[in-house]
């Protein structure tokens, strides 16, 4: 670990409370540590890698399957990007709603290009990529 520096955070005293809460519920082992991995979390978020840089990511999402021919162009966009594509799952949530997880490595720009094209698609309810670079 780098050196340790401290700095003194003004906060209000409910956005304290809830923080207190929030670090209660992910058991961190205190303030510190949870102030840090949302500062990690911002600073991933925010940047952007190369767009050959090698990533692995999941998209995850929720869909209807009875919109139309919306499982067939899943597919069609997955085989088309077989390398990227590493596995999926799938879950029947009820009698509508299908959860889909699907794992993709490879350069940022492609991983990225996949997962927005799922996550854009009609009929998608919810769409999420988490991606980490390798
Ligand atoms: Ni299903």
């Amino acid at each position: 670990m780098s050196d340790l520096s401290r700095i003194g955070v003004a906060i209000e005293e409910d956005l304290l409370e809830d923080f207190d809460r929030l670090i209660a519920e992910r058991n961190y082992p205190s303030r510190s540590e949870a102030f840090r991995d949302l500062i990690r979390d911002a600073l991933s978020r925010d940047s952007v890698p190369a767009g050959d840089a090698a990533v692995v990511g999941t998209v995850t999402i929720v869909y209807s399957h009875s919109t139309r021919q919306l499982a067939d162009r899943m597919t069609t966009l997955q085989h088309a990007h077989h390398h990227e594509v590493l596995s999926s799952l799938h879950v029947h949530l009820d009698h509508d709603n299908c959860l889909e997880v699907i794992v993709l490595r490879g350069a940022y720009e492609q991983v990225k290009l996949v997962a927005d094209s799922l996550i854009a698609m009609k009929g998608v309810r919810h769409g999420q990529l988490v991606m980490a670079t390798v």
